[in-house]
């Protein structure tokens, strides 16, 4: 009892110390202008859903240009795939754990619930969405999540954290309604020498435990055409002289920032050199390049990183702060 009592009054000049410490770190590193009318559009949009308006006159993106950046652990926004489509992120990440026979969606395994599923944060949505975006379209192509840039694939990129293949197989049977839609990109090896690859609405990557062999075991059947890509070892691209990694099996490929740049960028030269390198080997193989894990704060530093990576060529900035990235 005595020492809950200590504690308990110990505790408050820490929780003052903490929120003083975060209102400054609010002021002086983040502050991202735009992000709380962005969310009241949002809530707005969520507020008018069964209002006639919402689906046909006041798309979620009307207006939003799509942008090659990334939303990095997307779920971790305060409404995931949303805020993110909202800002013209046309790539989000989901993490997902298989337990009990279904996909749950966090960073750790503490954070899941078994109502965060990918299909309830990530595959409904999208099959809504994508709905809605066609409901008055009898012919034509089918448009996407982006009203401005209907053709414009979004990339879905499914982090593994849980055992790979039998993840993997979890994963490829939840994506049956939007493959059933003909929502996924495609690649098969028939019609040409190096297959056909037919691009639609959504691109699914698999990251983390992603197994390569599941990967390539798609793709040699008209029934199971490839739907889900991998995204390749960036690092690993110079060294792969059987062209194990090619754009038939990862659109993509990443790697760590800091263990690959580190603090290469303060000696831009360096950085830029070694960046240059795994960004001319991953285009000669008609892959895109993504660093992930680079510094978030001060913003400064986040912006002048960015601005060397798209400098040297890289397709895709790793991006928190949503709006930040939207006005870059
Ligand atoms: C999900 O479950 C949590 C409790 O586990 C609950 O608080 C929350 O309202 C649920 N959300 C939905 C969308 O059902
Ligand atoms: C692409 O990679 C796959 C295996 O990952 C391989 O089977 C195929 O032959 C490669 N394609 C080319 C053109 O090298």
């Amino acid at each position: 009892m005595a020492q809950t009592r200590l504690r308990r009054r110990s505790a408050i000049p820490w929780v003052f110390a903490t929120a003083l410490f975060l209102s400054f770190w609010a002021i002086f590193f983040h502050a991202p202008a735009g992000e709380h009318s962005s969310d009241n559009n949002l809530l707005f949009y969520f507020a008018s859903a069964d209002s006639p308006l919402k689906a046909s006159s006041v798309p979620l993106t009307a207006g939003v240009v799509p942008k090659r950046f990334h939303s990095h652990n997307d779920y971790e926004q305060s409404i995931p795939l949303f805020k993110a489509l909202s800002y013209g992120a046309a790539s989000v990440e989901a993490d997902i754990y298989l337990v009990n026979d279904k996909l749950l969606v966090g960073h750790t395994e503490n954070e899941l619930s078994p109502n965060k599923t990918l299909a309830s944060l990530y595959l409904d949505p999208l099959v809504s969405l994508i709905r809605s975006a066609n409901v008055d379209r009898q012919t034509g192509s089918r448009r996407g999540v982006f009203e401005t840039a209907p053709f414009t694939p979004l990339h879905l990129l499914v982090d593994i954290k849980t055992d790979g293949p039998s993840t993997f197989a979890k994963l490829y049977s939840a994506l049956e309604p939007l493959r059933f839609m003909g929502y996924l990109s495609t690649w098969d090896s028939h019609m040409m020498s190096t297959g056909t690859y037919r691009p639609s609405l959504i691109t699914v990557i698999g990251t983390g435990n992603t197994p390569l062999e599941s990967v390539q075991a798609l793709g040699y059947d008209f029934n199971t055409p490839r739907d889900i890509f991998l995204d390749a070892p960036l690092s690993a691209l110079p060294q792969d002289h059987r062209n194990m990694f090619n754009a038939t099996i990862s659109p993509l490929a990443s790697v760590d920032f800091g263990s690959t740049v580190g603090l290469g960028w303060i000696a831009p030269a360096i950085g830029r050199k070694r960046i240059r390198r795994l960004v001319e080997v991953a285009h000669a193989k008609g892959i895109q390049a993504r660093f992930w894990n680079t510094p978030i704060t001060p913003t400064w530093v986040r912006k002048y990183i960015w601005q060397i990576l798209l400098d040297e060529g890289v397709d895709w900035l790793n991006v928190d702060d949503l709006p930040g990235a939207k006005d870059f």
